[in-house]
């Protein structure tokens, strides 16, 4: 499977914090804000990630990222010219995702909870057509809400629907087939000049082939997308973070526990920021698994 990271947009409900810089780059108290979704497709297992930003972000997102070969990945990147939706990622990055499936997650999105890994490849590997993930909320008027049977599959989407069916929001992360791509290429774009994931999924819906796994009170689901909510997704970072000893989204780690980069490559990569507390316990981490 391969993974697309769209992190792209405008981002005009942050400025002027984004006016000079890209949403994705601004720090979630300790770390890049994309470093939360390529946290989430390397915990999926996914090595090869494409990253969608607009023409201005894709330099600085690649000094970041590089080619993701000191993670143990291949990172590459394509630029989205104007944000004419989140289903364009599918079109742009068709070569990329070749005639298998994909992962798409959004760059504003942070997902945290136990067993997050394990629910991610059951999900990757029981993929048949498109799966979704769902969060309860309690203001499901404001989202894209998604309504289940008791088998998982998704029975009707509505968005910001006026009377919700239910109270699962539809998160940014979709696990697509390889079918995503001419489904996406299909599209007519909508009244606002996007190409929506809602018609995307729609699509596979009407097919039969649309799951939606709920992700229960024990996940944590935030988007950075307004001062508040990456006020919140940073107090909530901060908060595990200094409770716990760990670090939430810390690729350096999650490359080193997945057997991606050895223990002496994560002390480097620590050693090279050892004046941060981030630095100190990449080298700390690598100690202990060493
Ligand atoms: P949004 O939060 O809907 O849009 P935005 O980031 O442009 O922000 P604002 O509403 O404040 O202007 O986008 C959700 C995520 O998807 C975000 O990470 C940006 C990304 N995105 C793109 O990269 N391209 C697109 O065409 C769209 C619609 C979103």
């Amino acid at each position: 499977m391969k993974g697309i990271i769209l992190a792209g947009g405008s981002g005009t409900r942050l400025y002027p914090s984004t006016l000079a810089t890209s949403k994705q780059l601004l720090a979630v108290y300790d770390k890049p804000m994309v470093y939360h979704p390529l946290s989430v497709l390397m915990l999926a297992g996914i090595r090869e990630i494409l990253v969608i930003s607009t023409p201005e972000s894709v330099p600085p997102l690649r000094s970041l990222l590089g080619d993701g070969s000191h993670l143990g990945l291949e990172i590459s990147y394509a630029e989205q010219e104007s944000p004419r939706g989140i289903a364009e990622a599918l079109v742009i990055g068709a070569d990329h995702i070749g005639d298998g499936p994909v992962a798409l997650i959004l760059g504003d999105n942070v997902f945290h909870g136990a067993g997050f890994p394990q629910l991610l490849r059951t999900a990757r590997a029981e993929l048949d057509g498109c799966t979704l993930f769902g969060y309860p909320v309690s203001d499901p008027e404001r989202y894209g809400i998604g309504e289940v049977d008791a088998e998982g599959n998704l029975v009707s989407l509505e968005e910001k629907p006026d009377r919700p069916r239910s109270d699962n929001a539809i998160t940014g992360l979709y696990f697509y087939d390889a079918d995503a791509v001419e489904i996406a290429r299909g599209l007519t774009p909508s009244d606002r000049g996007e190409l929506e994931i809602t018609d995307v999924n729609r699509v596979y819906l009407e097919q039969g082939r649309a799951r939606l796994i709920r992700l229960g009170r024990g996940y944590t689901w935030l988007d950075a997308g307004t001062h508040d909510s990456l006020l919140a997704a940073s107090q909530y970072v901060h908060v595990i973070e200094k409770r716990q000893g760990v670090r939430v989204a810390c690729v350096e780690e999650i490359a080193l526990r997945m057997g991606y980069i050895a223990p002496e490559h994560c002390h480097q990569l620590g050693a090279r920021m050892k004046n941060s507390e981030y630095g100190q316990y990449l080298m700390q981490v690598a100690r202990l698994v060493a």
